[in-house]
């Protein structure tokens, strides 16, 4: 805050701007002067002022039009503007008005009115910039909490993804090289759906329900689970059902991305030809999240090394999905599969 307030006196005649100098300055205000309407306008911008007084008769600019300038400049809509006139005229009152002053003064200039009004229009002036100072601390102390909750938000966010990459690591932990294979399912999965055209919030739901897909294994007995040899009917029927319990262990969330697990663990050995499990759903009858976690899945089992298989080479494991494509997988998920290759194998990659 300044120690006093200065005010900027705009007159042509250098006696009357001496006159309000010797009236002002013993009150302790500080000066600016402006012999033009152009030199006020200047000041004005270089200057930090918090009133104008203001000569209306003028060579060049005159003190309606300076007026007027003033007030387009949004800074300045509540800076007090005292026009000082030798015209008594209604019609130039309301001309001073309409241009956006505050008050008048006539000449010749009377000490005691002249304080009298500077002293009531800085009072106005200092309650708007209080007032004013007073909205931005607030404007900033609102973005400053904003910010926090946001950092919050984001912290809850990542500890959600990583308990779920967790969860989902414990429930592979005996039958796959997790870790790795669970961000790979996610980032498959994730970049798909953006390819689909899915929104922000369904590909975020996507890439934290990934993961989950196969959580059902948890419930399937180690002897079926990490057979290195082929698993018989029976066997098979049990190891099906891991779909299924994963669903199960899932269900009733109200949280979307785990809603979006459900989904994910029941569906994603669904084939598009009607021929996968649990419900044998065909087509656009499974839920386009558990056709993109399809190809995710069968992508990554491909490539990665299992209790009964070592990893296919990339070429093999893309003609797999190529041939695929209308019969296993949506074509047109297939299709995005090929079109976003380059984001896939550097996602394979991830090790
Ligand atoms: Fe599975």
């Amino acid at each position: 805050m300044k120690d006093k307030p200065v005010i900027l006196v705009v007159d042509d005649q250098s006696q009357n701007i001496e006159l309000l100098e010797a009236y002002l300055v013993p009150q302790g205000y500080g000066i600016v002067t402006a012999a033009s309407g152009e030199e006020a306008l200047e000041k004005l911008s270089g200057n930090s002022i918090d009133l104008i007084l203001l000569d209306v008769m003028m060579p060049g600019m005159n003190g309606f039009e300076v007026t007027r300038r003033v007030r387009q400049d949004n800074a300045h809509r509540l800076l007090p503007i005292i026009l000082v006139t030798s015209l008594r005229g209604t019609e130039d009152r309301v001309k001073g008005i309409e241009a956006g002053c505050d008050d008048f003064i006539s000449k010749p200039i009377e000490k005691v009115e002249i304080l009298a009004r500077v002293r009531s229009l800085l009072k106005v002036k200092a309650y708007n910039d209080l007032m004013s100072h007073y909205r931005k601390d607030l404007e900033a102390e609102v973005a400053a909490r904003t910010e926090e909750l946001k950092q919050a938000f984001e912290k809850i966010k990542a500890a959600s993804l990583e308990t779920i990459y967790r969860l989902s690591k414990a429930a592979e932990y005996k039958d796959k090289d997790t870790g790795a294979h669970i961000q790979r399912m996610s980032l498959y999965s994730a970049a798909l759906a953006r390819r689909m055209g899915l929104d922000e919030s369904t590909i975020e739901s996507i890439l934290y329900a990934a993961p989950m897909h196969d959580l059902g294994k948890i419930g399937i007995p180690d002897g079926i689970l990490l057979k290195p040899t082929r698993l018989d009917a029976a066997e098979w029927e049990i190891m099906k059902l891991h779909s299924v319990i994963g669903a199960e262990i899932l269900k009733g969330s109200d949280a979307e991305f785990i809603r979006m697990g459900e989904t994910i663990a029941l569906c994603h050995h669904e084939k598009w030809d009607g021929s996968g499990y649990p419900n044998g759903l065909k087509g656009i009858e499974i839920p386009i999240a558990g056709r993109i976690a399809a190809i995710a899945d069968v992508f990554d089992a491909l490539t990665s090394r299992r209790p009964y298989k070592e990893p296919f080479c990339i070429e093999h494991s893309l003609a797999v999905i190529k041939k695929g494509r209308g019969v296993h997988f949506d074509p047109d998920v297939a299709d995005a599969f090929f079109a976003i290759k380059e984001e896939i194998l550097t996602v394979f990659l991830i090790q």
